[in-house]
């Protein structure tokens, strides 16, 4: 017999159902309690709120689990490329080797953008964050692409507006970071893949020849894949609910990126590093004043504590491992990873972040790679992003198969009854 939840309100009671996931997740299924009893449930911030059934991704924050589509985060960021767990994400199973040669030679063809696009890079001053740059530019593609923003035309136009998604994504990012530089953009070249063409266009130059150095290249799919999706995080929770109205995929993405940004999300990267190095400049490298000032309230200490994960974040163990190798492959000794060492054991051993359960999440790491493999800071959350957009499309076109309801949350008003109006010349 199908498991039942009860529910006592006063005197009534009333039956609901209980949906279980393939991992054996339970949730009590309250959309119709509002219609047999006249309550909503109320639960700010979403903390114990499922909003979807999907078949995306998997994580237990209890043991630290990463799958997606079933494949563990470790053995994906070992043994795959980017693009392979990309077409995994979007289509639901690893490609074949012919399915990975269609899927990265349709990339291929559309990395180019618009040259009117370029127009609208230009107007931006010199100095404007990345983040801003490319939320306003991947909202315009969409005049680009007029028959994209109808997003239930047809599968083949929406697979199309995907794969051109994707495909512009590396050639926008890495325009943003030769603006930074004040350097000339660079076009795509057709002879190389995915990552290969997005770390060309971003440290290539128009004076020499190119050729990627394998350790970055590999260091550089192993950080976007494990940055590619993670359930209902808020910039894919955010995408899923633009998507909902049946806005296109363009603005759907954009508003993505908007949510990614902020520094409780993605932006932590950026504020990882740049508290790294307050710490080594301003704080003397004094680690444990900087531990008693978050336990004081006084200040956040980036790239800890998590929503989800309350005993460890897989991601940043591989980050981790990850990080003390590609600085070792590539000669670097940057003393931020020793206070960020020690940082991360000042912590573990203090008794206010193990109750809270706070540990080094995804952004504490990766910033100390990116910034050896020579990105500017401000564009660490650009990176974050361009791995997450294969997440955020798959999440967005699984909304769209099966034609989910508008996304409308419900509120508890507490604001004055109803008052009578009062003039402009009676008004104090
Ligand atoms: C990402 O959700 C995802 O999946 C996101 C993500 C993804 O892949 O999409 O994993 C990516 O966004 C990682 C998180 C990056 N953000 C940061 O590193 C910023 C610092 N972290 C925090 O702001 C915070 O931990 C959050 C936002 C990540 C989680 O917030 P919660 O779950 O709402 O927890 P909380 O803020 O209510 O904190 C609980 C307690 C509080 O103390 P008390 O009021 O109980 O005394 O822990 C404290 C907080 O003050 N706390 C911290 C802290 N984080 C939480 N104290 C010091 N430093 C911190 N970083």
């Amino acid at each position: 017999m199908a498991e039942k939840a009860t529910i006592t309100l006063g005197e009534k009671s009333i039956e609901l159902p209980v949906i279980t996931g393939t991992e054996n997740e339970k949730a009590i299924d309250i959309s119709k309690l509002r219609g047999q009893t006249g309550i909503v449930t109320f639960d700010e911030g979403y903390k114990n709120t499922g909003c979807t059934v999907s078949n995306i991704t998997f994580l237990d924050g209890e043991q630290g689990i990463l799958r997606y589509r079933g494949y563990s985060i470790e053995d994906l960021a070992e043994k795959a490329t980017f693009t392979e767990v990309s077409y995994l994400l979007l289509y639901g199973e690893l490609p074949t080797a012919t399915q990975l040669k269609d899927f990265e030679g349709q990339l291929t063809q559309h990395t180019l953008v618009h040259e009117n696009l370029m127009k609208v890079f230009e107007v931006f001053p010199t100095g404007s964050h990345p983040m801003g740059q490319l939320m306003t530019l991947i909202s315009a593609l969409s005049s680009f692409y007029p028959e994209s923003l109808n997003p239930n035309k047809s599968p083949e136009q929406l697979n199309l507006t995907i794969i051109r998604l994707l495909a512009k994504m590396p050639t926008i990012c890495a325009m943003i970071q030769k603006k930074g530089k004040g350097h000339p953009v660079l076009y795509p070249q057709n002879r190389f893949d995915y990552v290969s063409n997005f770390l060309y266009m971003t440290f290539g130059n128009v004076t020499d020849e190119y050729k990627p150095d394998p350790v970055v290249v590999d260091a550089m799919n192993k950080l976007l894949i494990l940055h590619a999706d993670h359930e209902q995080n808020c910039s894919t929770s955010t995408v899923r609910i633009v998507g909902s109205s049946h806005a296109n995929l363009y603005a759907s993405i954009g508003a993505g990126v908007a949510a990614l940004w902020g520094p409780r999300h993605g932006g932590a990267n950026q504020e990882v590093l740049e508290m790294l190095e307050h710490i080594r400049d301003i704080d003397k490298g004094d680690v444990k004043k900087v531990v008693a000032e978050a336990k004081d309230k006084k200040r956040l200490l980036f790239g800890f504590g998590h929503r989800v994960y309350k005993n460890f974040d897989p991601r940043a163990k591989i980050i981790k491992v990850a990080c003390d190798n590609v600085l070792a492959k590539l000669g670097v000794n940057d003393p931020l990873l020793a206070i960020a060492k020690e940082l991360e054991e000042a912590a573990l051993t203090d008794p206010y972040f193990v109750e809270r359960k706070l540990y080094p999440n995804v952004d504490f790491y990766s910033g100390i790679i990116y910034k050896a493999l020579g990105f500017p800071t401000p564009m660490f959350t650009v990176l974050f992003a361009l791995g997450r957009l294969p997440g955020w499309i798959s999440q967005w076109k699984e909304l769209r198969e099966k034609n989910e309801d508008i996304g409308r949350p419900r509120q508890i008003y507490n604001g004055y009854t109803h008052r009578p109006f009062v003039s402009i010349k009676n008004r104090k």
